[in-house]
């Protein structure tokens, strides 16, 4: 965990709905998919402000995040049966097999470290159970070359802009169950793997 990540996030969560207002056609795709699946024990890592929460129609949801400021807010938006705590999905406190669901929305290329989330993901994951990954992945085309340019300032902002999802050996424990394509050349994905 990067404690000058958190520190930036709980610096600008006042700005992160503006943020937000770009990602909402992705991230309806995101609720529709992991709403079509059956009842079960969700983790969000990286949960934010919580804008999500009212998005989640049948699952029992966990959010875990590094930024205390980030959660402040997101126990405002927090209705029913949510649990909100501090904690990163680098180091995450819970025993293995805990959840059916885990949502990675627009954190992978944000943490420090992404093959130790994957693979923390990998072990509170049930057997059969399902990860999403929401976010830009750099791809084969034109768009790399913007990613490329961009490292120095994504840097600054916190986020990794060269991101490719094979690079994380963690990934290849996962089977690939689906994958939807979002954005300008398919700059954006909605990758979900299944745990076998
Ligand atoms: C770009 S925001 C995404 C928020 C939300 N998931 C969304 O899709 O809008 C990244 C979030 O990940 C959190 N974060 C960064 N590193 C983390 C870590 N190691 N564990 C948990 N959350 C982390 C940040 O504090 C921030 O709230």
């Amino acid at each position: 965990m990067s404690k000058k990540t958190a520190a930036f996030y709980n610096y600008f969560s006042f700005l992160y709905p503006i943020v937000d207002v770009f990602l909402k056609p992705q991230k309806t795709v995101l609720f529709k998919e992991v709403n079509a699946m059956p009842i079960g024990k969700l983790l969000e890592i990286g949960v934010g402000n919580g804008a999500h929460f009212k998005h989640y129609k049948k699952h029992e949801i966990t959010g875990i995040d590094t930024s205390a400021t980030m959660l402040e807010t997101a126990r405002k938006n927090r209705s029913g049966n949510i649990s909100i705590l501090e904690m990163s999905g680098e180091a995450i406190k819970f025993s293995d097999e805990a959840f059916d669901y885990v949502v990675l929305s627009h954190v992978i290329a944000v943490v420090n470290n992404p093959q130790l989330l994957l693979a923390e993901a990998y072990r509170v994951l049930k057997p059969g159970g399902q990860v999403f990954i929401l976010n830009h992945f750099t791809t084969d085309n034109w768009l790399r070359y913007i990613d490329q340019s961009f490292q120095q300032i994504a840097k600054l902002l916190h986020f990794k802009s060269v991101f490719r999802i094979e690079d994380i050996p963690a990934i290849k424990k996962f089977e690939l169950r689906k994958q939807i394509n979002l954005g300008i050349a398919s700059y954006f994905k909605l990758l979900i793997y299944q745990k076998p």
